[in-house]
């Protein structure tokens, strides 16, 4: 009886949104596990060290999920989502919480994100291929390795093709499989277990199947959720045929 007077209370309060659930949306591919949830939240369910690498992509703070949808078409982007997910970087509890399930990270934007990062001798630059050009030459991921800086290069004429061949693009900032296979095959090891807090379009999901590794990949909004985890069934459906 009591238990059913419990379950009564607890569908009212429910029903008056006076509880709010907080249900992770949540799909398994082998190896890939893809959230729809707030990463913060995610990170605070696991141990320290739980994950060998961290490859993780935060808004940097510039409005770039705007400027995509005012002035991107003529590169060939199309309109996206209206959005604010890029208005600020996240907040010093997502670098602490970052830095303690993870043995090492790699950060795109980190030059974003100084009064968050130390010094590192081991940057990555993502060369794009154009020069003085109005768009900017590269992107920058700030790495906690002890290693030289190194330069990946793929121009974005290449990228543009590289997603049409696989349907077209789905996020405003998405970046191309082919940058995070090179961040695997130089940087992680065989049986690491990889984190990425900001999916987007889960690229680095693909990334992730391809070259064999484990991947918790957390994305907040359920859109982008969706659109991504359809992307990687259609990947791995194009990839079973040949
Ligand atoms: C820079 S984009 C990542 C793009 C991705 N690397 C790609 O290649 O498509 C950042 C993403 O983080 C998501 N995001 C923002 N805050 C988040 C949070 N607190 N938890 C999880 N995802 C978040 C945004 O919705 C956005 O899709």
């Amino acid at each position: 009886m009591f238990f059913i007077q419990c379950y009564v209370l607890y569908r009212r309060l429910k029903e008056q949104n006076l509880i709010k659930m907080t249900e992770v949306k949540k799909e398994k591919r082998g190896g890939i596990n893809f959230f729809n949830c707030d990463n913060i939240e995610f990170m605070k369910t696991k141990p320290d060290n739980y994950y060998d690498l961290a490859i993780v992509d935060p808004p940097y703070g510039i409005g770039a999920d705007k400027k995509q949808n005012a002035g991107g078409k003529q590169w060939g982007y199309k309109e996206y989502l209206k959005t604010d997910w890029d208005n600020d970087i996240p907040p010093a509890e997502y670098f602490e919480e970052l830095k303690r399930v993870s043995k090492n990270q790699i950060v795109w934007g980190g030059n974003y994100m100084t009064e968050h990062l130390p010094p590192s001798m081991g940057w990555i630059i993502w060369d794009k291929g154009q020069r003085n050009f109005s768009l900017a030459d590269g992107e920058m991921a700030w790495t906690s390795f002890n290693k030289a800086m190194r330069i990946f290069e793929m121009s974005r004429g290449k990228v543009l093709a590289k997603d049409n061949e696989r349907g077209g693009r789905i996020h405003p900032t998405q970046k191309p499989v082919e940058l995070y296979r090179w961040i695997l095959t130089k940087y992680a090891e065989k049986g690491m277990k990889i984190l990425d807090t900001h999916g987007g379009s889960f690229t680095n999901a693909i990334a992730c199947d391809e070259e064999g590794f484990e991947l918790d990949i957390c994305e907040i909004n359920e859109i982008y959720f969706m659109n991504g985890v359809y992307a990687f069934d259609v990947y791995k459906s194009q990839t079973k045929l040949f």
